[in-house]
């Protein structure tokens, strides 16, 4: 099969298509025949081999991706059938540890990839390979902080960060459309901001331009935002702790600009507020994100498509991070 693939850690140059032997499925796996495969900043990392992703040698040529629709073409004993159109969800672990599809084990750059049978959740014709490939990485970690941990309600409101992010896009379509409440969306440019308005969002803050704490007290008569969903970790903590409201809650799933906050204890008990953090999410979830997608609840927020012998191009688009939402790879 044809696979990009990396034979050690590096910049986007250690990115090679080329030929690979087809995946061997172990017990309990099915092989399923790729046909959109979606970048996560997982991605970048695992690529570059930093925060926690770095292979020991025996693992190159290491073939990258987790997020990836296709059809299964060998079902095993699985139940599954052949020919069955399906999405992956790349989370391998059991609720406690970390292990992605692509990182801990060879993913989906590639024709083929083996997956465990009950991390594939069917898709039906409504959706394309592409949108349900841009599903599970970020609106897993989107659906858990809003809905399973945040247990929003449609009378609140949330303030988004890094709104143009795949997490962020995805966070923007839950909370508007599966929940109901009202959205702020932040992000760095005017033309992201136009797109998280079209998105959804009832208000947004370009903070290259803006002042968040102002413009958030403003837009919420000074009261403050219900829940924060914050991918990018230390860039706006403590702004954005600061903004919420008595028994606000605030949800980490990803630390971009930095791990290292300062915490006001102070603010967490007088305000009644909870401080999380989510990785990922179930099959299940994930089953119900693909229905709500199915129903044409959400969809996946597309920027830009490339083959998947670019992967490349696709790995330094991502790096400007002039993106709004995701960056997919076809697979012909
Ligand atoms: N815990 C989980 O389950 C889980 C799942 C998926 C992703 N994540 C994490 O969530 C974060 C977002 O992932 P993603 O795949 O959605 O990312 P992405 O699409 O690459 O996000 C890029 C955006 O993040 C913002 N950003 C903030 N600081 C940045 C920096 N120092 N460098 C580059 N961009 C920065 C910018 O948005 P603005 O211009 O809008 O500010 C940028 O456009 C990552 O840290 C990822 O590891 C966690």
């Amino acid at each position: 099969m044809k696979a990009t693939i990396i034979q050690r850690h590096g910049d986007p140059s250690v990115l090679t298509f080329m030929e690979m032997p087809d995946p061997v499925p172990q017990v309990g796996d099915v092989l399923v025949r790729v046909r959109a495969a979606a970048l996560n900043r997982l991605d970048l990392y695992t690529r570059a081999g930093i925060r926690g992703t770095r292979l020991t040698a025996d693992r190159f040529p290491h073939i990258l991706g987790g997020d990836c629709a296709g059809d299964i073409v060998d079902a095993g004993a699985s139940g599954w059938r052949a020919g069955q159109r399906v999405v992956v969800n790349p989370y391998l672990g059991d609720g406690t540890s970390l292990a992605m599809l692509g990182t801990n084990r060879p993913g989906s750059y590639a024709e083929l990839v083996a997956v465990p049978a009950a991390n594939v959740v069917p898709v039906s014709d409504s959706l394309s390979y592409e949108q349900a490939a841009a599903l599970p990485t970020v609106f897993l970690p989107a659906h858990a902080i809003v809905v399973r941990e945040g247990r929003m309600s449609s009378s609140e409101t949330a303030l988004v960060l890094s709104a143009s992010s795949g997490v962020g896009t995805a966070a923007i379509q839950v909370v508007k459309r599966l929940v109901g409440a009202k959205c702020i969306a932040v992000t760095s440019t005017p033309a992201k901001a136009d797109a998280a308005l079209a998105l959804g969002a009832d208000h947004v803050i370009n903070y290259a331009a803006e002042d968040m704490t102002q413009r958030v007290k403003e837009i919420t008569k000074g009261r403050g935002v219900d829940l924060v969903i914050d991918p990018s970790g230390a860039q706006f903590f403590e702004t954005a702790y600061a903004l919420l409201a008595p028994h606000g809650r605030y949800g980490v799933c990803g630390v971009t600009a930095g791990y290292e906050v300062t915490l006001h204890l102070g603010l967490l008990f007088a305000k009644r507020l909870s401080l999380f953090g989510v990785f990922m999410g179930s099959t299940p979830e994930l089953r119900d994100i693909v229905g709500a997608a199915e129903r044409g609840l959400i969809r996946p927020a597309i920027h830009a498509r490339h083959p998947l012998r670019d992967a490349r191009l696709a790995h330094e688009a991502m790096e400007r991070a002039e993106h709004f939402g995701k960056i997919i790879l076809t697979v012909d």
